[in-house]
């Protein structure tokens, strides 16, 4: 890179930032880091970083935040694409509060401008949630100077992009005096990027804990140098040999595979065969995990495998459980932890050996298929911890003696793709679309172009082709009753178009509800959760073969009950049918009380994927609620929409409503106290302590919070 590495003191920041910084250990930059300065973060320019994992990107773009507050040029915005992440990122910059910059987190519902935010200096956010706030003009935006987009290589991705790129261009377009600080994994087409930002570029292949990287086949490890390790076949097996290799070593091992029942299998199957002793440290992680969810037979597994030094880590879990396991590997206590790649994209979990069972990955339309070589330098990134590991090592393991070059030529000594925008698809244009016109219009289709001229789809494809997209999508948005031309190509949104972009929704979800709402009939509860599940921001499950028949019989049962038919929406796919009715009965079996266990083992999922849609159902729920109360007929709707919107919140029938609604009564205990005869509050706020406390589950000290709530309430708690 040839620039000598900047000291904290010379930097032109802050002198009690330069102060926090030195004692905490930060002395002097890393080359990126340095880079970055020289080519004028701190002096306003928009830069783009694509540098390795663990080069620096995040604690360089952290001081740019503070050091923009401090210097009094406004507010910062930084922003993650998972809501962990975000968390994590809250704790960092608390740090900074000793120096009076105040930091805020805002990750909730998708229909708020949080006006709180007013008060805070740095808001870190997710970039849906920054999306959905924007859409809302809030005040405190027109202070913000500085926004920081972690892993910005996200544009690429299908689903979170779009909301990416959108609201880059729309910053972009209105709003030139803000800095952009993207950091990026390393990628193909960096100056791309950096072109579309007007950013200066710091490209760099430092890291800060060198990487070797290898291929494993029969006992030896080819390095991407020429050397060559040979590993003891103690077990016959390539991956518990790689573990134990590393092991003798003193480091531990990350291994990614390809399925949840393989990490699970293979954790399961290193903690009998090569277990450690129990020590106190381990069994103490392992209790923790006993109570991690309401599953019973995933947390016994999961304490199984912990107790023995081994753990397992995929989305299928609650962040409860996930968090353990990251917590017992960064303490070192676990030898091994086995992960879908979730974790690559997630938490910072260094780990010695990075170990990749399969570089393949089944998709089912095309099958087998090579993985990017992206995600396996996501994968390699985690290799080595800072201040512990001298070097840090990525093994692949392969199976055939002809991938053993191919793999090296492939991924380790060749480059990363290109990112691509994902901007130009139907569904996000007319959401984005929708939402410019209605957080700003009324606007001219003028600026809905220079918008669109603002994207790196425009820069990589063609402005034509989004120029065509912008019609049609306005013709659609204009036909269906979303906006309407005020003049002469200026448009602006409806009542419908401002609720619909302001809840955050498809267009085409609200259509669908519209449709529903039409037919004047009685929404039974699973004719609404089926409704949700038919819309495009409903994730759906995968299905079976030997699931069919459950299914189609569910679907015949609930028939008469639908409010659109499937034969009404004209050449549906029967699979997507299919689907949309398993998550629908996903749902309807959580609002009906089954347990958890019973969900996970019907459906196959964890209570991860259980949280997380019923999550979603909720948020639609709640949207179309809040749609419906523009339509003075639809009353019985809003009625439904708002119980349906709880039942899922809490997993509960209706009667339990009531009863959930006391802090520390969940879905179990309420069903407990309303089977002992308890089924309100008022009959709760003149209960014994004594009888309360005899029922299962409920202590003396829960017992008199209960009554004590259930008296100050009485006549509060309004359902539905
Ligand atoms: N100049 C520095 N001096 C000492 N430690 C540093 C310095 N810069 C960063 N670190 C530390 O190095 C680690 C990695 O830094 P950071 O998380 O900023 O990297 P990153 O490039 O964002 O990594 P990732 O790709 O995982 O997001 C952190 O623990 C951070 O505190
Ligand atoms: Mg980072």
């Amino acid at each position: 890179m040839g620039c000598s590495a900047l000291r904290v003191s010379e930097l032109p920041i802050n002198e009690r930032l330069k102060q926090l910084l030195e004692s905490e250990g930060v002395k002097e930059l890393f080359p990126p880091q340095t880079e970055a300065c020289k080519r004028g973060l701190f002096s306003g320019r928009n830069i783009i970083m694509s540098t390795q994992t663990a080069s620096g990107k995040t604690l360089i773009a952290e001081i740019a935040c503070i050091n923009n507050v401090l210097s009094g040029r406004g507010k910062s915005a930084y922003l993650t694409p998972l809501k962990a992440l975000a968390m994590e990122k809250l704790a960092d910059f608390k740090r900074y509060e000793v120096l009076g910059v105040k930091t805020a987190l805002s990750i909730g519902d998708y229909d708020s401008s949080d006006p709180y935010l007013h008060e805070y200096d740095v808001v870190v956010s997710t970039y849906e949630k920054m999306d959905s706030l924007l859409r809302h003009k809030p005040r405190w935006f027109s202070q913000v100077s500085l926004i920081v987009i972690d892993e910005i290589h996200y544009v690429d991705d299908p689903e979170r992009g779009p909301v990416l790129e959108s609201l880059i261009s729309k910053v972009k377009a209105q709003r030139r005096d803000i800095q952009i600080v993207g950091l990026s994994a390393t990628i193909g087409n960096p100056e791309e990027l950096a072109r579309w930002l007007d950013a200066e570029l710091v490209v760099s292949e430092w890291r800060p804990v060198p990487l070797r990287e290898g291929v494993y086949f029969k006992n030896r490890i080819v390095y991407s140098d020429g050397a060559v390790k040979l590993v003891t076949p103690v077990y016959s097996h390539p991956i518990y040999d790689l573990i134990l290799d590393v092991l003798a070593e003193g480091g531990q091992a990350l291994v990614f595979v390809n399925s949840r029942r393989r990490a699970v299998e293979l954790a399961e199957a290193a903690s009998r065969r090569m277990g450690s002793a129990a020590s106190r440290e381990l069994v103490e992680l392992a209790e923790a995990a006993l109570e991690s969810s309401e599953v019973p037979d995933l947390n016994k597994r999961l304490y199984e495998t912990l107790k023995r030094g081994y753990g397992f880590h995929h989305a299928g879990l609650t962040l409860e459980q996930r968090r353990i396991v990251e917590d017992g590997f960064r303490k070192g206590l676990l030898r091994a932890v086995f992960a879908t790649p979730t974790l690559a994209a997630g938490v910072n979990l260094p780990a010695r050996r990075v170990i990749v069972e399969d570089l393949r990955r089944y998709n089912p339309i095309e099958g087998n298929n090579p993985i990017k070589v992206l995600e396996y330098k996501q994968f390699a990134g985690r290799a080595g911890r800072p201040g512990y590991d001298p070097y840090g090592e990525a093994i692949v393991v392969v199976r055939r003696e002809h991938d053993v070059d191919w793999t090296l030529n492939t991924y380790m000594l060749g480059k990363p793709e290109a990112i691509s925008s994902k901007l130009n698809s139907p569904r996000a244009l007319r959401s984005h679309i929708l939402a410019y016109i209605a957080s700003d219009g009324p606007v001219k289709a003028a600026d809905l172009k220079e918008f669109l001229d603002n994207s790196l789809y425009a820069i990589q494809k063609s402005r034509e082709s989004l120029r065509d997209s912008l019609n049609r999508v306005l013709d659609f948005l204009t036909q269906n009753g979303f906006v309407r031309e005020q003049s002469e190509r200026v448009y602006e949104a409806t009542r419908l178009g401002k609720r619909v972009s302001e809840v955050y929704v498809d267009p085409l979800s609200a259509l669908i509800l519209l449709k529903a709402v039409s037919r004047r009939k009685k929404p039974s509860p699973f004719a609404l959760i089926h409704l949700i599940a038919m819309t495009p921001d409903m994730p759906k499950l995968s299905f079976r073969r030997k699931e069919i028949e459950l299914i189609e019989r569910v679907l015949n049962e609930f028939y008469h009950e639908l409010l659109i038919y499937p034969e009404e929406r004209g050449d549906i796919d029967y699979e997507l049918l299919l689907s949309e009715t398993k998550t629908a009965m996903l749902l309807y079996d959580w609002i009906s009380e089954e347990s958890e266990q019973a969900i996970t083992e019907k459906y196959d999922v964890g209570p991860g994927d259980i949280r997380s849609l019923v999550e979603t159902a909720e948020w639609i729920a709640y949207a179309f609620k809040r749609i419906v109360e523009l339509l003075p007929e639809a009353r019985t709707f809003h009625t439904s929409f708002s119980v349906l919107e709880k039942r899922l919140r809490y997993g509960v029938r209706e009667e339990l409503l009531e009863l959930v609604s006391i802090p520390g009564v969940g879905r179990v205990r309420a069903r407990k106290l309303y089977r002992a005869g308890f089924r309100s509050l008022e009959e709760l706020a003149s209960a014994s302590i004594w009888e309360l406390s005899r029922i299962e589950g409920i202590g003396e000290k829960l017992a008199r919070s209960i009554v004590e709530f259930s008296r100050k309430n009485l006549g509060r708690i309004q359902v539905g």
